[in-house]
């Protein structure tokens, strides 16, 4: 078992809805007594999935009951499957009849489906309960754990269903990412290295030198590079969500890579041949290599992130996909039903350099589709 090492604590400074990110290997030691801190009388359910229940669950109720913290776990399908209709009655229904109100807790437990699901049960059983985010995996560190985004999917596309409802608490606790697979820490690196590629050009030269010691992590390292990471990631997150918590604005530079990506990971039906992170990386680099295409970044900086992304294994290349990509008009029309075309226009992120994005409201959709044909041929 990991001893808590010093934790870093990353703010978000949001007034009344204001809350710590803990990172740290072992944090996951302190929950109980920073829930009883924060909600002395609160009784908590644990949502979490059958995969990290194998892993973390028992671990987690005894943290809460030896700080005298009552929990009941509910466990759903590991995947993103479980962000339907569905499973989210059942959660909410367990949850009522667990008796929690007011005043007590739900703690997701998991990656980024079980941080939305349980999140949005959290926003929406007695109109709105105060959770605490555990993420388990890479990608729920830096990003979907942070910022208060919570939802499930339609029949008609991701994330259509959801509230803002912000945690109370986040516990990253960098030494429960060791269970993961090598290519599942690979994608949630692909959004560790998007914070860099966005707006931090001295964080992109960062893990350029140390991301081998990010991925290396675990208890025998002697590095905090992977706690560094994670931090830095997160400090640029909670900025962006207290300037701009409902992304009025800054916040959809959080997307770069995700207009691409989402295309490419719908049309591999959400599975495993392109997991989310993987499309992430993909669409990146594609953000850069159009960005050069217009001439507004120079094709060194796309050569530099693709190099880089490539040096790590994740994909870069539209060849680089399981089982092969659709035609330029059908990745097209997955980008139209993904972000609607405004007045013959697409929104796209684009970027003037590493560490240099912003939000294209004016993208033409022949010039994207011109790229993707070049792309695919
Ligand atoms: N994952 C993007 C955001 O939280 O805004």
């Amino acid at each position: 078992m990991t001893a808590p090492n010093e934790s870093i604590v990353v703010p978000v400074a949001l007034a009344e809805r204001a809350y710590d990110i803990v990172i740290g290997r072992g944090a996951i030691e302190t929950l109980g007594a920073r829930i009883k801190a924060l909600r002395p009388n609160a009784k908590t359910v644990i949502v979490t999935d059958a995969t990290v229940q194998k892993h973390h669950l028992d671990r987690v109720t005894a943290i809460l009951t030896a700080a005298g913290v009552a929990s009941s776990p509910i466990v759903v399908p590991a995947g993103e499957g479980s962000k339907n209709y569905a499973t989210f009655g059942t959660v909410c229904e367990a949850i009522i009849a667990a008796r929690i109100e007011r005043g007590d807790l739900i703690v997701a437990l998991g990656g980024g489906v079980i941080g939305d699901l349980a999140g949005f049960a959290a926003a929406s059983v007695r109109r709105g309960l105060d959770f605490v985010q555990v993420p388990t995996s890479l990608l729920a560190q830096v990003d979907s754990s942070v910022g208060g985004k919570t939802g499930i999917n339609s029949p008609q596309g991701k994330n259509l269903i959801g509230a803002f409802h912000q945690p109370i608490l986040v516990i990253a606790d960098t030494a429960m990412l060791d269970t993961l697979s090598k290519r599942e820490f690979r994608a949630g690196y692909a959004e560790v290295a998007k914070y860099g590629l966005l707006g931090d050009a001295a964080f992109f030269d960062w893990l350029e030198a140390n991301w081998q010691a990010v991925f290396a992590g675990g208890e025998t390292s002697n590095s905090m590079a992977r706690e560094q990471a994670v931090a830095i990631c997160c400090r640029s997150k909670a900025g962006v969500v207290a300037r701009d918590e409902r992304e009025n604005g800054e916040r959809a530079l959080l997307n770069l890579g995700h207009t691409f990506g989402h295309a490419f990971e719908a049309a591999a039906g959400y599975s495993q041949r392109l997991l989310h992170g993987e499309a992430v990386a993909l669409g990146c680099v594609l953000a850069f290599e159009f960005s050069a295409r217009k001439g507004l970044v120079a094709e060194s900086d796309a050569a530099r992130v693709r190099a880089h992304l490539a040096a790590v294994g994740l994909p870069t290349h539209v060849r680089d996909v399981a089982g092969g990509v659709p035609s330029a008009d059908a990745l097209m029309d997955l980008i139209a039903q993904d972000k609607k075309v405004k007045r013959g226009k697409l929104t796209f992120i684009l970027t003037r350099g590493i560490g240099q994005a912003f939000v294209a409201n004016d993208v033409d959709p022949a010039e994207v589709r011109d790229f993707l044909s070049e792309k695919l041929s």
